[in-house]
């Protein structure tokens, strides 16, 4: 076995019992009643994630990478998430909070024990850890999911953390990025997932970018010039949607006097004007774009602005290079409970100056979901392939409530144009001048 084999099995075990370790934080904070409750008919109750987390790892660890038996076979319809909607899922058989949580401990002991025994090579499954990797990613990705139910729910504030950091550089305006191709998705990421593979070169004409995600104080000033009563601004479906859904201000937000406030996890507040917005669906965020005589950038403009290094001609892991996301470079993991003020990550800028791809909120861009040419479904059909559609809408970039283990240059979310309750915001670009270069 060598040194490179055995550093790669501590650090799968560092990132599954980090994974863990927030899990319990989300689901410790209520009390039973609370974890078997449906607080939004968009979510599941928490005590679905819990099981369903430790289910898929039963799946995928288990019984598949390690070769064993199986835990509970009898529950894995109840947690197969294309059997039951989300609105569905309280009504069924669930196991109970105290049965969940032995269950998730039983299958973290056995895949503890497939880690130490399975070969990390030969099979791609495994190769470079790369199930455990997904089994990581898939339960971060259920805790930000976690985390939104908790936004969702009413009551006391049950979780803590400190504040942001200030702003400290300015953060306003533009950057313009040239024209000319790059190398958009990857094939040297160990723990990429299926849709941000292949690496392929993308031809991107010259256009500018926001040097910071849209903030509060901005989106305020669209709120106040009637931005959500002018169908001007927004695209058929956009209006078909603030009229249905009786759209005024991002979810959250409340008029108290002549200022704003929003709730967060239980805490009421004044609205920060320096703050990303956030609980805008991409609706919303077109709107203002179109009000602002901009547009959302593609996946591809927001991807280059994030990776690509005029330097080398290198497309890098991240905005500030290939090293993994470190406190000062952006706010993510739940470190926080909202965004920073722009200007507060100086560190995590990309090469041409643009702040806080990364981190804080996630962003909406104008494309729609599909494979990049080349795409191979891995290791299953049902984790992006099945979504492919222009039904639904790419995000980037990660929030304050995704973990690094789930963050990078490459990741690709997706969700309907209509939601809002997750932790999205946006930033705007335009098309560069005829000659700009
Ligand atoms: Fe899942």
């Amino acid at each position: 076995m060598t040194v490179e084999t055995e550093r790669l099995r501590s650090a799968v075990a560092v990132e599954l019992d980090r994974a863990r370790r927030r899990t319990t934080t989300l689901t410790e904070a209520v009390d039973d009643d609370d974890l078997v409750r449906q607080h939004s008919r968009l979510m599941s109750p928490l005590v679905w994630d819990l099981a369903h987390v430790g289910n898929q790892e039963e799946l995928w660890l288990v019984r598949d990478v390690g070769g064993r038996e199986p835990v509970r076979r009898d529950i894995d319809e109840l947690y197969d998430a294309f059997q039951h909607a989300r609105a569905d899922r309280p009504a069924l058989p669930l196991l109970n909070p105290a049965e969940a949580r032995a269950y998730v401990a039983t299958v973290r002991d056995k895949a503890l024990d497939v880690l130490d025994a399975v070969r990390l090579d030969g099979r791609p499954l495994v190769t470079g850890g790369f199930a455990f990797g997904m089994i990581v990613q898939h339960e971060q990705q259920h805790d930000e999911t976690m985390l939104a139910t908790h936004q969702l729910r009413t009551g006391p504030p049950v979780l803590h953390a400190e504040p942001p950091p200030p702003a400290r550089v300015p953060a306003t305006g533009e950057v313009f990025i040239p024209g000319g191709p790059f190398t958009m998705g990857t094939d040297t990421e160990p723990w990429a997932l299926d849709n941000e593979r292949p690496a392929h070169v993308v031809d991107v004409p010259a256009f500018h970018l926001d040097v910071a995600p849209v903030t509060n104080a901005r989106y305020a000033e669209f709120i106040d010039a009637g931005g959500y009563d002018d169908a001007r601004w927004w695209s058929e479906a956009g209006w078909a949607h603030r009229q249905r859904a009786g759209l005024g201000a991002p979810l959250h937000w409340r008029r108290d006097g002549d200022r704003w406030v929003y709730t967060r996890f239980g805490r009421t507040v004044p609205v920060a004007p320096d703050e990303p917005v956030v609980h805008v669906c991409f609706h919303e965020a077109q709107a203002f774009a179109a009000w602002a005589g901009r547009r959302l950038p593609t996946e591809a403009e927001w991807e280059k602005a994030a990776r690509f290094d005029p330097a080398t001609g290198r497309s890098r892991r991240y905005p500030w290079g290939d090293e993994d996301a470190q406190e000062r470079h952006a706010n993510l993991g739940q470190r926080h409970l909202s965004p920073a003020p722009v200007g507060a990550y100086p560190d995590g800028a990309s090469p041409h100056g643009v702040q806080q791809l990364i981190g804080d909120v996630w962003e909406w861009t104008s494309t729609d979901f599909h494979g990049y040419p080349g795409f191979r479904a891995f290791p299953y059909r049902e984790y992006s392939e099945v979504f492919f559609s222009p039904e639904y809408k790419v995000l980037r970039g990660g929030s304050f409530g995704t973990d690094r283990a789930a963050c990078r240059g490459t990741f690709r979310n997706w969700d309907y144009p209509i939601r809002r309750q997750i932790f999205a915001g946006f930033r705007c670009a335009r098309d560069a001048e005829p000659g700009e270069s």
